[in-house]
């Protein structure tokens, strides 16, 4: 009796181990990137709509159908361009100035000089409608 009592002990605790670490991998990591696609299920108001068409056909390339970010760009539905650190007035500045790199490694953004500022708002709602249906809302920007 005494002489199995060992290995099943170990035998457990091997079993224990490797639940603990596949279970570990099985979580969602800390930013659910395949999370924060569409505006998860929350209908979105006409102009955002509407800005959502523009945001395909202009911007789409580099941040991503739903804005999501590619290797090219950054997504814009993420905390960084919450509206208190990133107001409106960025988008504006954006698309008609380009944005050198600073945030993070995918270069410069080029002006998108063929988007007009009625666009634009329609773009600013699309995002913000989408930013609020995944939990990110204003916060007072500290640095
Ligand atoms: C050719 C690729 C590309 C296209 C097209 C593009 N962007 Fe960008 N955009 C970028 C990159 C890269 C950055 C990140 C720059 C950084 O912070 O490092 C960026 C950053 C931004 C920012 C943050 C600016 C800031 O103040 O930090 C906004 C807002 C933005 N893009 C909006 C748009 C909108 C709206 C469109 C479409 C009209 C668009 N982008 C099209 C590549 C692109």
């Amino acid at each position: 009796m005494q002489r199995f009592m060992k290995p099943s002990w170990l035998l457990l605790a091997v079993i224990v181990i490797a639940l603990a670490i596949t279970g570990w991998q099985h979580r969602p990591s800390s930013a659910p990137k395949e999370a924060i696609v569409d505006h998860n299920g929350v209908a979105l108001s006409a102009l955002a709509i509407e800005g959502h068409e523009t945001f395909k056909k202009n911007c789409a390339r580099c941040h991503g159908e739903y804005a999501t970010g590619t290797n090219s760009g950054p997504p814009l539905i993420h905390d960084i361009y919450n509206p208190g650190h990133h107001g409106d007035g960025a988008f504006y500045r954006a698309v008609r100035q380009g944005s050198p790199q600073h945030h993070w490694n995918f270069g410069n953004m080029p002006p998108q000089p063929q988007v007009s500022d009625a666009e634009i708002a329609s773009i600013i709602r699309y995002i913000r409608e989408t930013q609020v249906a995944n939990g990110i809302v204003y916060k007072k920007h500290v640095m």
